[in-house]
């Protein structure tokens, strides 16, 4: 477990933390080995609960007997209950085992409960307003996280929240031109605004928290996106921040969940590799431009003149997402099954891959670290040797 003197702790719920924090990352990215190892440590660590059932051989094998929406899902539970279970076990008490949950996907709900009946420690929930979640976790003692981009959303949700009698355990605060995965605009071309800026987010908020008469010091704040140095760490915290989170320098630790491949593609990937795109969601996403993202890029305008208002049978017949725009022939959404790439990357299939991945350098370069090695750099600056034969595949 790593010591926290260089920075004060964060304080979610009751519980001391190491101001680090792992985002959530699907399908599969991260799931028990990465969020157990992460609150092992003493921070917190986040399992996405998106189609986890691809980490479960017997799973799979109930699903391709039985491959109906009903069948898919139930192991989707299933799986998210063993990880949770895994990941707690990993932990040994320590830390914290986040369950991320995006709004988007249509079985949010089931997400959400599964995670409050198999002891998740806290719901993390963005891709959408989570303006329900507390009334999902009614009656259970979890704590609550919102991710939100800018201050006015965090604002909506804040009086949502206070109607229901319930605020945020602490908000995550996720910069669209930085983060990997799905981001907070509608527009791409918005996502450089001045209103997403770490400090000015934190200002503003700090200004609602107080206009509606509750203490900032009861909302942690936990800013996302390109941090990838102890200086980093120490910047946010000194604007304000009682926490950052991140995903890409995580996701390429050992303990990642995902096929070394996976890690390869993240952390080799240069600066011009890294693109942004419209998503099936609607919502714009960065990732690495690999061969099928290479190819659906370059055809994407013939896609949408031809299949853009065409739905589609859903591929898997998973049904994963509420809106999406291959299923139901939105023009301009993306145009493909998300899921079906997803799991591909996971399983390292770097030609038919979707690689999801934050724009800034990471931490070590292209090396594998560990877990520990990755906090203990970000918490003190120091990285110590790797340690022989145990990244060896990270030094081709
Ligand atoms: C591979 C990958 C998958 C991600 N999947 C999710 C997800 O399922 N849900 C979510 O809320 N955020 C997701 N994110 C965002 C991360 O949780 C995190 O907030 C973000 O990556 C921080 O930026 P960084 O990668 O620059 O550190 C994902 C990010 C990556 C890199």
């Amino acid at each position: 477990m790593i010591s926290n003197s260089s920075f004060p702790p964060l304080k979610i719920r009751g519980r001391t933390l190491l101001p680090i924090v792992q985002g959530g990352m699907g399908v599969g990215v991260s799931a028990h080995r990465l969020a157990g190892s992460v609150a092992r440590e003493g921070a917190l660590g986040t399992i996405a609960s998106i189609d986890l059932r691809h980490h479960h051989s017997d799973l799979i094998e109930m699903c391709k007997a039985k491959p109906d929406r009903e069948t898919l899902e139930q192991a989707n539970l299933i799986a998210l209950e063993r990880e949770i279970r895994a990941a707690k076990a990993l932990a040994e008490e320590r830390g914290m085992i986040a369950v991320n949950v995006m709004k988007a996907v249509r079985a949010h709900a089931d997400y959400v409960r599964t995670a409050c009946e198999h002891g998740a420690d806290a719901i993390v929930m963005g891709a959408g307003l989570p303006l329900d979640l507390p009334d999902l976790t009614q009656g259970h003692e979890i704590a609550l996280i919102p991710i939100l981009s800018d201050s006015r959303g965090i604002a909506l949700v804040l009086k949502k929240w206070m109607k229901k009698n319930r605020l945020p355990d602490a908000i995550v605060i996720e910069h669209p031109a930085l983060a990997g995965g799905h981001l907070g605009v509608t527009d791409l071309a918005d996502m450089n605004d001045a209103r997403f800026g770490f400090a000015r987010v934190i200002e503003e908020t700090t200004q609602t928290i107080e206009s509606l008469g509750l203490s900032r010091a009861d909302i942690p704040l936990i800013v996302a996106g390109g941090i990838n140095s102890h200086e980093a760490v120490r910047a946010c915290l000194a604007a304000g921040a009682n926490g950052v989170q991140l995903g890409t320098p995580f996701a390429v630790t050992q303990e990642g969940d995902a096929h070394p491949n996976f890690k390869r593609v993240l952390a080799d990937a240069t600066p011009e590799d890294i693109v942004e795109f419209v998503s099936v969601t609607g919502l714009p996403a960065r990732a690495v431009r690999t061969p099928w993202l290479d190819r659906y890029l370059r055809n994407e305008a013939r896609i949408r003149n031809k299949i853009g208002l065409v739905k589609n049978a859903c591929p898997t017949a998973l049904e994963c997402l509420s809106v999406c725009g291959l299923r139901d022939g939105i023009e301009k959404f993306g145009h493909f099954c998300i899921d079906t790439r997803l799991a591909a990357a996971l399983r390292g299939d770097v030609n038919n891959g979707l690689f999801f991945r934050g724009r800034e350098a990471l931490p070590f370069g292209r090396a594998i670290r560990s877990v520990h090695d990755l906090l203990e750099l970000l918490m003190t600056g120091v990285a110590r040797p790797a340690v022989e034969n145990r990244c060896a595949y990270a030094l081709s």
